[in-house]
């Protein structure tokens, strides 16, 4: 067994045996409810954390100290059907990526700082404490979910997903990128992008998620990259029947990530190595010389930009461009 293998079995042990002696203090009187998933280190409470997220970690979670997301999205809205979905932002199989080298944290990243980044990011929140049972059951459920992807010998492309998007070679256009919005998406997502919660309580989370404002990934999130989300929404968006065209996609993913949404600090301490960045990170600093905007980053034409860096890296001998999840 590996130690980190088992230390999850030790903390494992340790929690449920606490549990235990928690359900025996309780009495016989108090009933278990079967839809509650106790809080241990389980693959299956990692599973109800990624799709219940709002209600377990989110700001109106139901225990005040579990507070850690600072939105009301689930894991699931981006990694659909708790990530077992195949093709974009899957997470079948996603452990053996794990550990290595961060570009935008400079340095080495196991499993359960990846998923911290998203819970800073995506979630716009505070990073789970690295011991805690949450972190460790979701890691152990992403375990699980690769253990099983590996035994159905599947591939990672959905049966029915449109064509890997490709971008097109001018400025992404957010006001054509609006008329698209209004015909596809406002329906779900809301004249204002802030979506439809589930019921009246935030705590229950989404119907359909927000795309934009107060309660959506910050502005440091991979979603925030007009490349990254014209991606997914070319995959995925519209839910049920994804037949955008690469430039509707690219210009509505302009939209989306036009729009207000929280900030995060200290962004600017990102990627230690600048020419490991991203070339369409749409916030700077960006390698001395650098001769574009932070718009043309944003907006692109990304061509040049990504032929200047590509020509950068050869130079320094640096390592190439960084695999996108
Ligand atoms: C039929 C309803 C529906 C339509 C139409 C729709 N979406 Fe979504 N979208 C969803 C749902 C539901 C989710 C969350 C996934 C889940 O719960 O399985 C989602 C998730 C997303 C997400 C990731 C989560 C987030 O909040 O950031 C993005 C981005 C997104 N949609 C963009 C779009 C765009 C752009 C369009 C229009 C091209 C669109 N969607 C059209 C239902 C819809
Ligand atoms: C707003 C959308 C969004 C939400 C919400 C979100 N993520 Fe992510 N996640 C991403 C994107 C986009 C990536 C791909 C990396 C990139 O480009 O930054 C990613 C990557 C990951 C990866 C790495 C996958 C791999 O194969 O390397 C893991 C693990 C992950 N997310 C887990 C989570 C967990 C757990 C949560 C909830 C606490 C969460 N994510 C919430 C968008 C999201």
């Amino acid at each position: 067994m590996s130690p980190s293998k088992a230390r999850i079995t030790l903390i494992a042990a340790v929690t449920s045996a606490a549990t235990l002696g928690g359900a025996l203090v309780m009495g016989q009187s108090e009933q278990a409810d079967p839809n509650v998933i106790p809080r241990e280190a389980t693959a299956e409470y990692g599973r109800r954390l990624i799709r219940d997220t709002a209600a377990l970690l989110g700001p109106n979670a139901e225990d005040p100290s579990m507070r850690y997301s600072g939105s009301n999205l689930d894991c699931a809205s981006c990694h659909l059907q708790t990530g077992t979905t195949p093709g974009q932002l899957s997470l079948l199989p996603s452990t053996p990526r794990y550990p290595r080298h961060s570009g935008r944290d400079g340095q080495m990243q196991d499993m359960r700082s990846r998923i911290n980044g998203c819970m800073e990011r995506s979630m716009n929140g505070q990073a789970l404490p690295r011991d805690s049972v949450e972190l460790i059951a979701m890691e152990l459920y992403l375990e699980k979910l690769n253990d099983q992807y590996e035994a159905m010998g599947a591939t990672n492309q959905a049966e029915d997903e449109p064509p890997v998007f490709a971008w097109p070679n001018r400025r992404a256009n957010p006001d054509v990128g609006q008329v698209i919005y209004e015909q596809n998406c406002v329906v779900c997502h809301g004249e204002n992008g802030e979506g439809l919660l589930e019921t009246g309580d935030p705590k229950n989370g989404y119907l359909f998620p927000p795309l934009w404002g107060p309660d959506s990934y910050n502005d440091g999130a991979g979603m925030h990259r007009v490349l990254t989300a014209a991606r997914f929404i070319k995959a995925r968006m519209p839910l049920g029947q994804p037949d955008l065209t690469d430039d509707e996609a690219y210009d509505v993913a302009a939209y989306m990530n036009s729009q207000a949404r929280p900030h995060k600090d200290n962004l600017e301490a990102d990627y230690p190595d600048l020419l490991r960045k991203p070339f369409d990170s749409p916030y700077g600093p960006y390698v001395e010389g650098d001769p574009f905007s932070q718009d043309d980053h944003k907006y692109g034409p990304f061509q040049p930009i990504r032929d200047w860096y590509t020509e950068r890296r050869e130079a320094a001998q640096a390592p190439a461009e960084e695999e996108r999840g």
